[in-house]
């Protein structure tokens, strides 16, 4: 488990996060919703360890600040919300940059075949050989998260889950490459990993995330199942716009719809 009380953290003489208590369980997919600028990345970042902060973070019982980098390597691996490639790398040599020898009790012929096998569940076979700079931003979104998966293959190894934390994976990403990221997250909660994913898309949320965590202005503002949290008031007051939720006939999840007709000129 992943467990943060009180985290404050403060930028260029502002307080980004104010008293944010979090909690992260394997076994599950965590989302962070929020508007623009509500202190996501930030606290994603206090969490991996990227971030100083005041507070207490716990990962698996241990203060996150007496964790050296290889036990960090080894419990947690981080996909940010923007990475630039400055060098001329192939997909395969950026996937292979995850790779860290000994994480994965893997032999040296089965760690040969893990980028490849990673590529395969993004939707990415056969671009091992092409320059990550001519990729479309969404095959570029996809090859980072395959680097991301090699470094933590196996979501329990030595009797540990491992964490996965995602800051917006599926931002540029078409509906059915969306849905095979959710699932591919979902599946490694489901074998006992743990998943933190910031998300924009409330319906992807809903759908796939077992825990929310509404950030609004460096504060929770909810946070429990989709359920508790996707509420019509909660929504709207923290976006700053009407927002309707509903209840999806397949699912019984919430599914949530802009109120654009609300506006005048618009219908
Ligand atoms: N180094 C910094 N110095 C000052 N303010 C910063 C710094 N980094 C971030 N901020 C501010 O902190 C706030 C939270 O930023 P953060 O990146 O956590 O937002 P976010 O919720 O991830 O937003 P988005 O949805 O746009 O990614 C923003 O108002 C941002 O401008
Ligand atoms: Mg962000």
């Amino acid at each position: 488990m992943i467990s943060g009380t009180d985290i404050c953290v403060e930028l260029g003489r502002k307080t980004i996060l104010d008293g944010v208590n979090f909690q992260a369980q394997a076994g599950q997919l965590t989302a962070i919703v929020g508007p623009n600028g509500s202190g996501k990345t930030t606290l994603l970042r206090a969490l991996t360890g990227e971030q100083s902060y005041r507070g207490e973070i716990t990962f698996g019982g241990k203060p996150l600040d007496r964790l050296s980098p290889l036990d960090l390597a080894a419990r947690r691996a981080v996909l940010p919300q923007a990475a630039n490639i400055a060098f001329p790398f192939t997909v395969l040599e950026l996937v292979r940059l995850g790779l860290v020898a000994g994480l994965n009790g893997d032999t040296p012929e089965e760690r040969d075949r893990r980028p490849a096998q990673a590529l395969a569940r993004v939707g990415l076979e056969g671009y091992g050989g092409r320059l990550v700079q001519e990729l479309s931003g969404g095959e570029r979104q996809r090859a980072q998260l395959a680097r991301v998966l090699v470094q933590i293959w196996e979501p329990v190894f030595e009797g540990q889950p491992r964490f996965l934390f995602l800051d917006e994976p599926v931002s540029a990403l078409d509906i059915g490459h969306q849905l095979m990221i959710m699932h591919l997250a979902r599946d490694y909660a489901e074998a006992g990993g743990g998943v933190i994913a910031i998300m924009h898309d409330l319906n992807l949320t809903s759908m796939f995330a077992d825990q929310v965590t509404l950030l609004g202005d460096g504060h929770v503002r909810a946070s429990g199942t989709p359920e508790d949290v996707l509420t019509d008031h909660a929504l709207s007051t923290c976006y700053g716009c009407p927002l309707r939720t509903n209840t999806a006939p397949t699912t019984g999840r919430p599914w949530i719809l802009p109120q654009a007709a609300l506006r005048a000129g618009h219908g």
